[in-house]
């Protein structure tokens, strides 16, 4: 799949989702193959610093949601990641499974994609989640195609930030030029 977009949020409507699914509409609308993944019903255990990571090049924690996912990311060109702010930083969630990536970066698994970061707060913390993310996205050679984010505190706030909807919008005109350049 071309776009491939994820939020770590626990609520499965929330703001990230609805943020990250104004930039997959409008990618679709370009007839671009997307998907969406939710954590909010995954099982996503931490990273145990066990580091067999290093020779095996793919995490040993196995019974869990995280390889089928990575899966989806190996195979897709634009990742849009997304996060609520949980004390200016992304929320545990997410950072669990940013941190089992380490096993994909021995080999630099993830270089040559590209990179989208989505966060949403009530009111104060989105830049650092935000830095958070772009550093998952730099470390492993995504190059960055740009951000959103947005204002909001109960599920479907974000739809009163026109702000963070137009980014959204224009952020899917981005991802369908870099994907169709010639149209
Ligand atoms: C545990 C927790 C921590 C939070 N920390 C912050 C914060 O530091 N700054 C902020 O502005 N909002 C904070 N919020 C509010 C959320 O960022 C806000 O409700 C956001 O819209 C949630 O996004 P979601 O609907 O995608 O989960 C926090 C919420 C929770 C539950």
């Amino acid at each position: 799949m071309k776009v491939l977009g994820i939020s770590g949020s626990m609520r499965e409507n929330g703001n990230t989702a609805q943020l990250i699914n104004v930039i997959l509409d409008g990618v679709k609308e370009a007839g671009i193959e997307t998907e969406y993944i939710t954590l909010a019903d995954k099982e996503i255990r931490p990273c145990t610093g066990c580091e067999v990571c290093k020779e095996r090049k793919w995490c040993v924690a196995e019974d869990d949601d995280w390889a089928a996912i990575m899966e989806k990311v190996l195979d897709c060109e634009v990742l849009i990641l997304g996060s609520p702010t949980y004390y200016y930083d992304i929320n545990g969630h997410l950072k669990n499974f940013i941190d089992r990536t380490y096993s994909l970066y021995h080999d630099r698994k993830l270089a040559g994609r590209k990179g989208v970061a989505v966060t949403v707060c009530a009111d104060r913390g989105c830049e650092r989640a935000l830095e958070t993310i772009e550093g998952f996205l730099n470390t492993h050679e995504f190059s960055y195609l740009g951000y959103v984010c947005g204002k909001g505190y109960a599920p479907g706030d974000i739809r009163k930030d026109g702000r963070a909807m137009q980014k959204a919008r224009n952020i899917a005109d981005s991802i369908v030029r870099f994907l169709q350049p010639e149209d």
